[in-house]
């Protein structure tokens, strides 16, 4: 192996850029070139790829988007797409290719890889940290600081007016950020998708708060609630308990982005640096992910095939700890 590509696909986060500089500077350490491919799979077919070298990733730990941009691909969807990308791959020499997306992407890259070979590690993240294989995605915890952020601002300004605030957060699928930007900001109530949500449990917790002298009051619903977002079930919740004045307030595409954390520009530099070591050591085919707070290799066909275990148990401690 002489020449690695990387690439950002999927929805973009906070991190991304510190995972680029480690795939770059460990695969430069093993002695290999890189190439980096603009616009994910959508720039392998359009050739838009872009000489690496170390000084272009100097000064970008700390950014927040991506500087390789990323896209959604009609055209990888389709065979004659997939093998454009392939016949490019080849034409620039390159050996093996990291990824740095979600469990989409690696679908994606799974149907490629039935068509065409090619050695392939890919590095989860996501702000809604669903990936199964990987206790933390890149950008979880940069998302869950912002919202967390948000919500002390937003408690302000509730607890000057007495007001219920419906925050939205993100998670089309997933209650991972409502749950723990829930406990974080001291939500009384959380609506997730993987969970049902009933309304009139909601007005009993929010009747309990006023019985017991709260002014003020936090609903956080993750947008994927299967009761509807945040302006839906505000509604319901009015017509059946209107001792507050109500607001509503959805957070979202500001949850994706600005400066990671010191733990997401960690994670992605362990990743990066794991993916390159897979590598070149021969390993394909899989993520790297952190499980216990070491590096786990999990297959593509287990990543996509099994579901993330839900942390129930966190939905307790918030409930019980919003009396
Ligand atoms: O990154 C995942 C996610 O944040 C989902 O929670 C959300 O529904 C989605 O991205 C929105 O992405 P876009 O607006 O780019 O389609």
């Amino acid at each position: 192996m002489k020449k690695i590509a990387v690439m950002t696909t999927g929805g973009d986060c906070p991190g991304l850029n510190a995972g680029i500089r480690a795939v770059v500077r460990s695969a430069i350490h093993h002695g290999l070139e890189v190439t980096g491919i603009l616009r994910g799979y959508e720039g392998m077919i359009q050739n838009q790829f872009i000489p690496l070298p170390s000084h272009a990733v100097s000064n970008i730990i700390q950014r927040g988007g991506t500087i390789l941009k990323t896209a959604r691909s009609e055209q990888f969807m389709t065979v004659e797409g997939r093998a454009k990308a392939y016949e490019n791959l080849r034409t620039n020499g390159v050996d093996g290719l990291i990824l740095l997306g979600g469990d989409g992407s690696i679908r994606g890259i799974q149907q490629f890889l039935q068509e065409h070979d090619l050695p392939v590690v890919a590095v989860p993240k996501t702000i809604d940290n669903d990936i199964y294989g990987t206790d933390y995605a890149i950008g979880y915890d940069t998302a869950l600081n912002t919202v967390v952020q948000a919500i002390d601002k937003i408690r302000d300004t509730a607890d000057s007016h007495d007001r219920i605030f419906f925050v939205e957060v993100m998670g089309r699928d997933a209650g991972m950020i409502a749950v723990l930007s829930g406990i974080g900001s001291g939500a009384e109530a959380i609506a997730i998708p993987e969970t049902r949500t009933r309304i009139e449990q909601i007005v009993q917790v929010l009747q309990r708060g006023w019985h017991r002298k709260k002014t003020s009051m936090i609903v956080i619903v993750a947008e994927g609630d299967d009761a509807g977002g945040a302006y839906k079930i505000a509604d319901a919740v009015r017509q059946r308990f209107d001792s507050f004045d109500t607001r509503v307030s959805v957070l979202g595409h500001m949850q994706r982005g600005g400066s990671p954390t010191c733990f997401d520009r960690v994670l992605a530099s362990r990743l990066g640096v794991a993916a390159v070591d897979a590598l070149v050591q021969g390993r394909r085919d899989i993520m790297v992910g952190v499980i216990d707070n070491k590096i786990a290799e999990t297959p593509f066909e287990t990543v996509v095939a099994r579901r993330k275990e839900f942390p129930y148990d966190l939905m307790r401690v918030a409930e019980i700890l919003s009396l």
